[in-house]
């Protein structure tokens, strides 16, 4: 028995009033649509991920490749009609499918779980999870009968006051027998307030046959938070920063003012470390034990070694090793990879370049493509020439090699162990080992020039 996942996310979210169609927007630097999908995989109980998509579905696509199949609604009629889009990829029909909106990003997969298994135990044909909010506005309102059975869901658009006043809301997540859905959908009109062809309606229909339904009540009511406008998208932002950084805390990762600090939902951060106000840690980081990070620093796919010390910097696909110091006002991206106990101070900006241990570029520097090895010192102001408006080149530094203020290395080109390069110098031609570099203009000295000048 094959079990199915279909999650809709073919919709403009016209109440986004932005170009992003809407499952494509980030929280804590993530698309929604990638947490659901994500936790829906992270349960272990599905078979395959079907992912509706329709109003600009390249961006979608673009952000989950071939981790799901997909499904097309070339015209947004409603959420019955999208899901009506899959039925072609839910090919066996003695299993079931559990069907997802694509804007509840707070949904984990503690929640998908527990429902599928209530759904089981319960020998249901369709269970539809439910939840009390304090404020259902805008949500489908949960209607029951008298003996308190599911009798049939109830949009905003179309309730009567007093259908209004219930709080029992549905959440959007659905668990239900292929062959039942399917002859539902089927039978679903859209003579509504909106013209929609609404999902929703398959309770009634469902009741009308004398199916066996069930609702599943979620106790954590937020989880179910759908994301219709930019406001609640920064409250679902909240809720899930306050989540991660609160399971963070309690693992010993200390917080200075934790509400200013964002950490993705995929990083990993060893105990013992401080994070510092206004901090982003993102995408697949690590930051080992010890680490201090921030204030005013933002680390995406990095690793940052034990007792690493970072502030007030940038560190984009990088790795920082053990004992190693950076910023404060150091930018290190794309393949930047610093050695132990160096030292990357003020100003510096690094990219695509390894340093060995003890090297230290200490103030207003530029390292592009580099190798630089162990207990150099790169001097104030210096720089890697890489780039000749076309290509890129190389720069190797040996160990124990000082590289004085202001020098220009002109890549490509190769500075041997224990050379010392002069300050100001323009070097275009390799540097042999031990050796003294210097290439600038002679110092002249015209004295008395101004009383020369001045004609006296
Ligand atoms: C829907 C439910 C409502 C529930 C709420 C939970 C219906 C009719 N209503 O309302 O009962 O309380 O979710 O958050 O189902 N989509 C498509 N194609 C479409 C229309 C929508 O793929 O033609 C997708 C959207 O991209 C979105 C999801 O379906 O991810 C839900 O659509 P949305 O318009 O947000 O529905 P709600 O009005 O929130
Ligand atoms: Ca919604």
């Amino acid at each position: 028995m094959k079990k199915y996942a279909i999650v809709l996310a073919a919709g403009k979210g016209t109440r986004m009033k932005t170009e992003l169609p809407k499952c494509a927007y980030p929280l804590l630097r993530k698309p929604m649509i990638a947490y659901i999908v994500e936790n829906l995989k992270n349960t272990g109980l599905l078979d395959e991920v079907i992912v509706v998509v329709g109003h600009k579905k390249e961006i979608i696509m673009d952000i989950l490749n071939d981790s799901v199949t997909y499904a097309v609604q070339t015209e947004q009629l409603g959420t019955g009609h999208a899901v009506k889009m899959a039925k072609d990829k839910v090919t066996d029909l003695e299993g079931y499918t559990i069907i997802l909106p694509g804007d509840m990003p707070l949904i984990n997969e503690t929640v998908i779980s527990e429902a599928i298994g209530a759904h089981n135990s319960a020998q249901n044909d369709l269970t539809v999870v439910s939840t009390l909010m304090d404020d259902p506005f805008g949500y489908g309102r949960i209607i029951r009968n008298g003996n308190d059975l599911l009798d049939s869901i109830v949009e905003e658009n179309d309730a009567s006051l007093e259908q209004k006043a219930i709080n029992e809301i549905n959440t959007g997540i659905y668990i239900i027998k292929n062959d039942i859905l399917f002859q539902a959908l089927d039978q679903v009109k859209n003579d509504n307030s909106k013209g929609e062809y609404y999902l929703t309606d398959i309770v009634k229909i469902l009741k009308n046959q004398n199916c066996t339904m069930g609702t599943y009540v979620l106790k954590t009511s937020y989880k179910a938070m759908g994301v219709n406008d930019l406001y609640a998208l920064s409250i679902a932002e909240a809720k899930l920063r306050n989540d991660i950084n609160r399971a963070f805390m309690i693992k010993g990762v200390a917080m200075i003012n934790p509400e200013t600090i964002t950490i993705g939902h995929n990083v990993h951060i060893e105990e013992n470390v401080t994070i510092h106000p206004n901090t982003y840690i993102t995408g697949n980081s690590v930051i080992k034990k010890g680490a201090q990070i921030g204030p005013n620093t933002e680390i995406h796919n990095s690793e940052i070694g034990e007792s690493v010390v970072c502030k007030h910097s940038l560190v984009y696909n990088s790795r920082i090793q053990e004992y190693t110091t950076v910023g404060p006002f150091a930018h290190l991206r794309d393949g930047a990879d610093i050695g132990p106990k160096n030292r990357i101070g003020n100003f510096v900006e690094i990219k695509k370049s390894t340093t060995g241990v003890n090297t230290k570029a200490s103030h207003l520097a530029y390292i592009g493509d580099a190798e630089i090895g162990s207990a150099v010192n790169f001097g104030c102001g210096a720089i890697t020439v890489n780039y000749d408006g076309k290509e890129k080149y190389k720069t190797i530094i040996g160990d124990n090699v000082f590289v004085g203020c202001n020098a220009n290395l002109i890549a490509p080109i190769e500075i041997h162990d224990d050379a010392f390069i002069a300050a100001g110098s323009t070097l275009n031609k390799n540097v042999p080992k031990g050796t003294l570099a210097i290439a600038r203009a002679y110092q002249v000295n015209k004295e008395n020039y101004m009383k020369i000048k001045k004609g006296n």
